[in-house]
């Protein structure tokens, strides 16, 4: 038995942590001996730069029919003014994939207390989970134009699209601590009406969870107030994509979060929540923890190798636990000396 994964490294610092990803899973795989064989696709602004589009028709056939996507982070000023962007690839990927459900953990690590921009008694035990919609909302709708002097984004949701958002937070918390919190706008928009109405139907199917709502404002302030007392968060596209850097920085760096971007069926996409990180590219010092904790969360969620995961978590906390650290961290190891330092301990 041999699992497929695609690699999709993209731009900027994405090549460079994805090298020291694979190396790390290369390392654990081989203790283990858990099989499994790679290709690599051009996307984002490299496919751009290759083929004149950021997600190639081989790119979309290949990702479909393997059984997990690894992708690092794509983007940056390279391709800001081109007629195509490499946003729009990851956009469209998501979409061709039907992977409406992006499930960000956000926990912090008890060896990097120190390192949470919080007082140490604030961000302690935090340990909660951004499930955010990835395949509609404001992102998707239509219509969408830009003309010099108005333009327009269209927010929309269908029940299905909801239901099945919601349905993924509630299934996830039932396997948690049984506590929900849906995040709206729902004194303003009509969006948010809907998803609140439709989550306090779903609630009576789920008698054991705790269903709270907050609006996004007051979300925000939460997230840094009291981290602690979230569990799942589930919430439309866009206020899941703002809240979901914030609460990353709650656990000491947006450097070191994966997530998993799945659907109902087919493989799940897993990459860093944070972008290409264009400022530190090409230095070294990028952070590679959020493409290893993608690698060990396609372990556990897409394979259900939990020994190789565990083997990789156990050197990561080792690692950290040494003190050595990243400067996203406050360290001065580079991507390297991380690296290596993670595969001495594994
Ligand atoms: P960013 O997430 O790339 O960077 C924000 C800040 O975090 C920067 O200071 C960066 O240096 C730092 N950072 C991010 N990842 C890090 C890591 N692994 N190690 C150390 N520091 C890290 O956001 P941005 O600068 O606003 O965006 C840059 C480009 O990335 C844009 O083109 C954007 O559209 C794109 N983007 C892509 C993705 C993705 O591929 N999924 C996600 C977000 C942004
Ligand atoms: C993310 C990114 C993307 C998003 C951008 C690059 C399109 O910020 O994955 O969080 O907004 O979804
Ligand atoms: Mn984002």
């Amino acid at each position: 038995m041999s699992y497929e994964i695609a690699i999709l490294p993209g731009d900027y610092i994405g090549p460079e942590i994805m090298a020291a990803g694979l190396k790390v899973f290369a390392a654990a795989a081989k203790v283990t001996n858990f099989n499994y064989h790679t290709t690599t696709y051009p996307f984002g602004g490299a496919a751009i730069d290759q083929v004149g589009e950021p997600l190639p028709a081989a790119t979309i056939s290949g990702t479909k029919a393997a059984d997990a996507i690894l992708l690092a982070a794509i983007g940056g000023p390279k391709w800001d003014q081109a007629p195509k962007r490499p946003e729009q690839g990851l956009l469209a990927i998501r979409k061709a994939l039907n992977l409406f459900a992006n499930i960000r953990p956000t926990h912090v690590n008890p060896a990097l207390v120190q390192r949470s921009p919080l007082k140490a008694e604030i961000a302690q035990g935090t340990d909660f989970v951004i499930v955010r919609e990835l395949t509609s909302g404001i992102y998707f709708g239509e219509p969408r134009y830009q003309h010099a002097a108005e333009a327009l984004d269209t927010m929309y949701y269908s029940r299905k699209e909801i239901q099945r958002i919601l349905k993924a937070g509630f299934e996830l918390a039932k396997q948690r601590r049984q506590h929900v919190t849906v995040v709206d706008k729902a004194n303003v928009l009509a969006t948010s009406k809907l998803w609140r109405a439709i989550a306090n139907e779903m609630a009576t199917d789920y008698p054991e969870i705790r269903l709270d709502f907050e609006y996004v404002d007051a979300a925000a302030m939460k997230i840094v107030q009291q981290p602690t007392n979230f569990d799942v968060i589930i919430t439309e596209n866009l206020f899941g994509d703002i809240l979901s850097d914030e609460a990353a920085t709650v656990t000491g760096s947006l450097g070191t979060i994966p997530s998993e971007s799945r659907g109902d069926s087919g493989p799940s996409l897993y990459e860093p929540i944070h972008g290409s990180a264009p400022d530190i590219a090409g230095k070294g010092i990028a952070d590679p923890l959020s493409m290893i904790n993608s690698i060990t969360m396609m372990l556990r969620n897409s394979f259900q190798e939990t020994q190789t995961a565990d083997l990789i978590d156990a050197a990561v906390t080792a690692t950290l636990q040494e003190g050595i650290l990243p400067p996203d961290l406050g360290g001065k190891a580079t991507t390297q000396v991380m690296t290596k330092a993670i595969i001495q301990h594994i």
